[in-house]
C-alpha cells in the first residue's frame, strides 16, 4: 500500500508539473488528498494536501523553515557566482528559525500592521481609481497589467521608498527568483548551469545592495529602507546582509502575491456573475470575497519546511532532514474544512484557509494585501460595466506556487 502510494505521489508531481496543468491542478491536487500525506522516496520529500496535517504541521516546532538545509544536503553545491554579493547567502528571514526569524520579524512588523496600513486607504484607492480611468476610454482592458501588477508594485515601492522607474529591471529578477518558491523542482541540480532564479536573485541582490549605499549616501525620512538603517545604526541587531535580505524579501512578497490576489479574484467574478452582481449591489461584501478567493484560487499554492528530526504524518514516516511540502491550494478544497469545497462562494458561512500560512511565519502582508484585494475588485465590479472574458482560461505563468495570469483581456462597455 505504502509502495502504490508513494508510485502515484511521484506520479502526481510530474502532472503538476506539467505547464498544461496550469489552467487547473485542482483536480490533481483532490488525487493527492485521497492518498493522505505522501512519503516519496525519490525525491526526499512529504506531500500534505488534506488541511489538518497543513495546520497541525505549520505550527510543529520539528519543522524548520529553513529550506536550505535541505538542498546543501541534497546537492552540496553553491549555485552561486564568485562575485555575487555576500547578501544572498544571508537568506531572508522567510526561510529562517527562531531566534533570527524573530529578530528581524519584529524589525519590520510595525509598518504592516492592520492600523499602519489603515492610513494607506485613501492613496489606495486613489491609485485604483487612476487605473480604471485609464480603462474607460478602451473597450478591452488588460485587468493584469492595467491594475492588478501596478497597484501593488506601485505601493510596496512607495513604502520601501524604491524608485517605481527601476521596476522594469527588477520586474523581471523577481519573476525568475521566485520560480525557487515553487518547491519540488531542483533548487539546483549541479549540472553546472546556472538556473534562472539564480540569475534574478543575485540581479536583485546587486539592486538592492546598490540602493542601500545610495541610501546611506543621502538618507531620506519616511521611506522603511531609511528606517530600517537607522535601526541598524542605532544598534546591534541587523546587519547589513540582513538588511539587504530583508527588502529583498519584502520588494518580492510585495510584486508576486496580491497582483494574483487581484487578478485570480477578477477572474472569479467573471466566471461567477451572480457573484459579480452581488458584489455590484454591496461592496461591503468585498471582504468575503477576498477571503474566498484566498480560499478557493489562492495566490501562494504551498510552501515547505525541512524536517528537524523524524517524524510521522498520517501513515507517513519522515526522516530528519526530509521535505515537506504543504499544498495549502489542496487542503482548503478539503471538504472536511470547507464543505462544498469546489463551489466559489463568498457567502459560506465559515471560510476556513491558510492562504497567508499559519503560525510563526503567518504573512507579514496580510492586512496589506487584504486591504488592496478589497478596494480593488469592489471599484472594479462598481466602475467596469458588463466585462466580458476574452480568453476562458487565460494563459497562466510557469510559476506553479505563485499562481496566477500572465494576461487577463477582457471586453467591456466602457
Ligand atoms: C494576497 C497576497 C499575499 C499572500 C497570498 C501571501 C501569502 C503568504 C504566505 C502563505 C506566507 C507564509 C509562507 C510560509 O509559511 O512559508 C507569507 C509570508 C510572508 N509574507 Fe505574504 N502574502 C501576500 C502578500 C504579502 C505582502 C503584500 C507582503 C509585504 C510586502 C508580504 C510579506 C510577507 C512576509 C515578509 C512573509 C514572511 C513572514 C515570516 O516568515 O515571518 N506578503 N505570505
Amino acid at each position: 500500500m505504502a509502495t502504490d502510494n508513494q508510485t502515484s505521489g511521484f506520479h502526481l508531481v510530474g502532472k503538476l508539473l506539467d505547464p498544461a496543468a496550469r489552467a487547473d491542478p485542482y483536480p490533481i491536487y483532490a488525487e493527492f488528498r485521497t492518498l493522505g500525506p505522501v512519503w516519496i522516496k525519490e525525491m526526499s520529500t512529504l506531500v500534505v494536501a488534506n488541511y489538518r496535517d497543513c495546520e497541525t504541521l505549520l505550527r510543529d516546532p520539528r519543522l524548520s523553515a529553513e529550506r536550505d538545509r535541505f538542498f546543501q544536503v541534497d546537492q552540496a553545491a553553491d549555485p552561486y557566482p564568485p562575485d555575487a554579493p555576500s547578501s544572498i547567502r544571508r537568506p531572508w528571514f522567510l526561510s529562517l528559525d527562531p531566534p533570527d526569524h524573530t529578530r528581524l520579524r519584529r524589525l519590520v512588523s510595525s509598518a504592516f500592521t492592520a492600523r499602519t496600513v489603515a492610513r494607506m486607504e485613501d492613496s489606495i484607492a486613489q491609485l485604483i481609481e487612476e487605473y480604471l480611468d485609464r480603462a474607460a476610454d478602451r473597450e478591452t482592458f488588460d485587468v493584469l497589467s492595467g491594475l492588478a501588477y501596478p497597484l501593488p508594485v506601485t505601493v510596496i515601492c512607495r513604502m520601501l521608498g524604491v524608485p517605481q522607474a527601476d521596476e522594469r529591471f527588477f520586474h523581471r529578477w523577481s519573476a525568475q527568483l521566485t520560480r525557487q518558491l515553487d518547491g519540488f523542482s531542483n533548487r539546483y541540480d549541479g549540472s553546472g548551469d546556472t538556473p534562472q532564479w539564480v540569475h534574478g536573485e543575485v540581479e536583485l541582490h546587486r539592486y538592492v545592495n546598490e540602493l542601500v549605499a545610495d541610501r546611506r549616501r543621502s538618507p531620506r525620512r519616511d521611506d522603511l529602507i531609511s528606517e530600517l538603517l537607522a535601526a541598524q545604526d542605532g544598534g546591534d541587531v541587523l546587519s547589513h546582509d540582513e538588511l539587504v535580505s530583508t527588502i529583498v524579501l519584502l520588494l518580492v512578497a510585495g510584486h508576486e502575491t496580491t497582483v494574483n490576489l487581484i487578478a485570480n479574484g477578477v477572474l472569479a467574478l467573471l466566471r461567477h456573475p451572480g457573484q459579480l452582481a452581488a458584489l455590484r449591489a454591496d461592496p461591503g461584501k468585498a471582504s468575503a470575497v477576498v477571503e474566498e478567493i484566498l480560499r478557493y484560487d489562492p495566490p501562494v499554492q504551498l510552501t515547505a519546511r525541512v524536517a528537524g528530526e523524524d517524524l510521522r504524518a498520517g501513515r507517513a514516516t519522515v526522516p530528519a532532514g526530509g521535505l515537506v511540502i504543504l499544498l495549502l491550494a489542496a487542503a482548503h478544497r478539503d471538504p472536511e474544512a470547507n464543505p462544498d469545497p469546489d463551489r466559489f462562494d463568498p457567502a459560506r458561512e465559515q471560510v476556513r484557509h491558510l492562504g497567508f500560512g499559519f503560525g510563526s511565519h503567518f504573512c507579514l502582508g496580510a492586512p496589506l494585501a487584504r486591504l488592496q484585494g478589497r478596494l480593488a475588485l469592489a471599484a472594479f465590479v462598481r466602475r467596469v460595466r458588463e466585462p466580458e472574458l476574452i480568453a476562458d482560461p487565460p494563459p497562466y505563468r510557469e510559476h506553479l506556487n505563485l499562481r496566477g495570469v500572465s494576461e487577463l483581456l477582457i471586453a467591456h462597455a466602457g
